[in-house]
């Protein structure tokens, strides 16, 4: 399973990449996990991409596009993956139409999540995830056992710096201009599968496993 899943900032994309990961057992790869993992370890990469993330806006084409160039090539890719938060512009889905055909691979398809903006800013101000092992939450749809700690791991709950109202209107904005238009990149390539994102966790899980079955 080749997989791509789009939608808004709080559409959901995490949280049902991480759940097909358990049933699939494919790799989810997260562009937004890697660039925090690299700003939290200062590294170069991270050092460039932090100004972006803070204000909202896209960290530039090349870097994102360098990452998962080589994260595609890992064995572990070999059966399939789950593309969350990339691509997100047209020239990033060019050249991943070049990475996938120069590694002989084809993608399955293109899940678009779909959710009203008011529910995707109180997902994203509701939203918690683990300091630790890096599982998601949210206060009031996906609550942990005991309040700001982790089911899985017991440590601390955190809020993401860009999960702020302003820096989200700004991400939504930025969704609109730059993303939304691979809704019809991919209409055009056949591959567009778009999914009500605004039923509960488990629904749309299932809309997704019946629109994939349906390929
Ligand atoms: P990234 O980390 O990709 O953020 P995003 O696209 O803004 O999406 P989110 O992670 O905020 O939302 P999600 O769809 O994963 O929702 P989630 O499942 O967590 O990117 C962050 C930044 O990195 C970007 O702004 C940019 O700067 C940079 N970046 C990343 N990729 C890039 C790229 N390719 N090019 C350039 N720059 C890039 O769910 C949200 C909350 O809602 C959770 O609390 C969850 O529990 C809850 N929830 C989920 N589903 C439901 C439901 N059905 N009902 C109720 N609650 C739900
Ligand atoms: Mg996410």
């Amino acid at each position: 399973m080749k997989l791509i899943l789009l939608g808004p900032p709080g559409a959901g994309k995490g949280t049902q990449a991480a759940m097909l990961v358990e049933r699939f057992g494919i790799p989810q790869i997260s562009t937004g996990d890697m660039l925090r993992t690299a700003v939290r370890d200062q590294t170069d990469m991270g050092k460039k991409a932090k100004a972006f993330m803070d204000a909202g806006g896209l960290v530039p084409d090349e870097v994102v596009v360098g990452i998962v160039r080589e994260r595609l090539q890992n064995a572990d890719c070999d059966s399939g993956f789950i593309l969350d938060g990339f691509p997100r512009t047209v020239p990033q889905a060019d050249a991943l139409k070049q990475s996938l055909s120069a590694l002989g691979k084809d993608l399955d398809a293109v899940v678009s999540l779909q959710v009203d903006t008011e529910a995707l800013v109180e997902r994203l101000t509701g939203r918690r995830s683990c300091g630790g092992c890096g599982k998601g939450y949210h206060i009031k749809f996906d609550p942990p056992v005991q309040d700001g700690i982790c089911d899985s791991c017991s440590a601390v709950l955190i809020q993401r710096d860009d999960d702020q109202e302003a820096t989200i209107r700004n991400r939504m904005d930025v969704y609109h201009e730059q993303t939304a238009p691979l809704e019809d990149y991919y209409r055009q390539d056949n591959l567009l599968r778009s999914v009500d994102g605004m039923a509960d966790i488990a629904a749309v899980q299932d809309q997704i496993l019946r629109t994939l079955q349906a390929d």
